[in-house]
């Protein structure tokens, strides 16, 4: 590997200590400044970024222990692992105890030339590893404003466009029943079969606008945490389905308390889409269940679910069935926009909770998601 090399320092006012260090550091490859007394030090630090210093402690003027409080005073070196080389009168762990802040270690003069040389290397090292933490905190930090910013974006855009939809969308169909009714006489069918066409259109888009803006309704706003009971709110859910298809049978299971601490309206939502679906990928069984429960994932944690025995999904298409917009059975069979996951994912992702689907075609379909349990 081509390694970039580094900068170390050395603080000496021997001039032949300075030498010999230089000479015991030189294998290891880095780029050596030197310095004979503190204020000189202090002088390169300003310029560069060192990755070790090795500060002698005796000197004249500005001893060693000023020039490293007055190193670490600065934020862009407080962190930079110093050396202390040292006469035997401060050869204490004690007298470095106070530096506790970032890599410092001692040697005693005259030092073992393998111990300096490894020092400094797993100083230098460490100084690698960090500034290549740096670099990639610093690369994650970039992405994650760009994607925020992008995500705000397509947002407000989104918000915005499915807003500005609703009106003209009520429009045209308002005046396509309006001329449906008056020309029921005069139009004759095939007129009146472009009308209906026209306003069917007119109801799919103004679904997929209403669930756009549901969709990023969820995302907004603080959430509203109280406790919640998933099963007393799953039982009228299922009891509006019913009423909406009366011919079905549809044997339901509803634990008997399912409580959580949640956002109760964004819940709902969520409880709404999931028992939803459950509802429509079994409509073409003759009789089917649904389940709403929980059970123990194991790891001391509370996992919900919602369970049918409808037609199930391919199981190779978990991962991309909770993106916006995307559909695994015909539009004419199961009517729907393909938001609905989407906006459940979100949902469940906003309480801190994990959501997944296990299935396999044919045999029906269980959501499973995570939420601060309630005991
Ligand atoms: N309970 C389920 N059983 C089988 N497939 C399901 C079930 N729930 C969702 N899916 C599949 O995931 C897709 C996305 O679901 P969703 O986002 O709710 O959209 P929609 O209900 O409008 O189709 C559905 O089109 C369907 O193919
Ligand atoms: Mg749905």
């Amino acid at each position: 590997m081509n390694e970039e090399r580094l900068d170390i320092l050395l603080v000496d006012d021997q001039n032949e200590d300075l030498l010999a260090h230089e000479a015991i550091l030189a294998p290891l490859g880095q780029r050596i400044y030197k310095a004979k007394g503190g204020c000189e030090a202090l002088r390169l630090v300003l310029e560069r970024d060192f990755a070790a210093i090795l500060l002698d402690v005796q000197m004249p003027g500005m001893d060693g222990f000023e020039t490293a409080d007055a190193i670490r005073a600065r934020e862009k070196s407080r962190l930079t692992p110093i050396l202390f080389l040292t006469g035997m009168r401060f050869a204490n762990p004690d007298v470095f105890r106070g530096y506790t802040s970032g890599a410092v270690d001692y040697l005693v003069k005259p030092v073992d030339p393998e111990i300096l040389r490894s020092k400094v290397d797993v100083f230098t090292r460490l100084a690698r590893q960090r500034r290549e933490l740096e670099r990639v905190n610093a690369a994650l930090a970039d992405a994650n404003r760009r994607l925020a910013s992008t995500n705000q974006d397509l947002d407000a855009f989104s918000r915005r466009v499915s807003h500005d939809l609703q009106g003209p969308i009520a429009v045209i169909d308002g005046f396509a029943r309006i001329v449906a009714e008056e020309g029921k006489d005069s139009l004759g069918p095939t007129n009146l079969e472009y009308l209906g066409v026209m306003r069917k259109a007119a109801a799919r888009m103004g679904e997929l606008v209403r669930d756009l803006l549901q969709l990023s309704r969820v995302t907004h706003g603080e959430l509203a945490w109280t406790e919640v009971d998933l099963a007393e709110m799953a039982l009228p859910i299922l009891l509006e389905l019913r009423r909406s298809s009366p011919g079905r049978v549809v044997e339901t299971t509803v634990a008997s308390r399912l409580p959580v601490r949640a956002d109760a309206k964004l819940v709902k939502i969520a409880l709404e889409n999931l028992i939803g679906n459950a509802w429509k990928y079994t409509s073409k069984r003759e009789r089917s269940k649904i389940e709403v429960g929980r059970e123990p994932d194991g790891r001391g944690q509370t996992v919900f679910f919602v369970r049918d025995d409808g037609i199930g999904f391919d199981p190779r298409k978990t991962e991309r069935m909770f993106q916006p917009f995307e559909r695994f059975h015909s539009a004419d069979e199961y009517p729907g926009t393909g938001v609905g996951l989407a906006t459940v994912q979100r949902i469940v992702e906003r309480h801190g909770g994990r959501i997944w689907a296990r299935s396999a075609p044919g045999e029906g379909a269980t959501f499973y998601f995570t939420l601060e349990s309630e005991g």
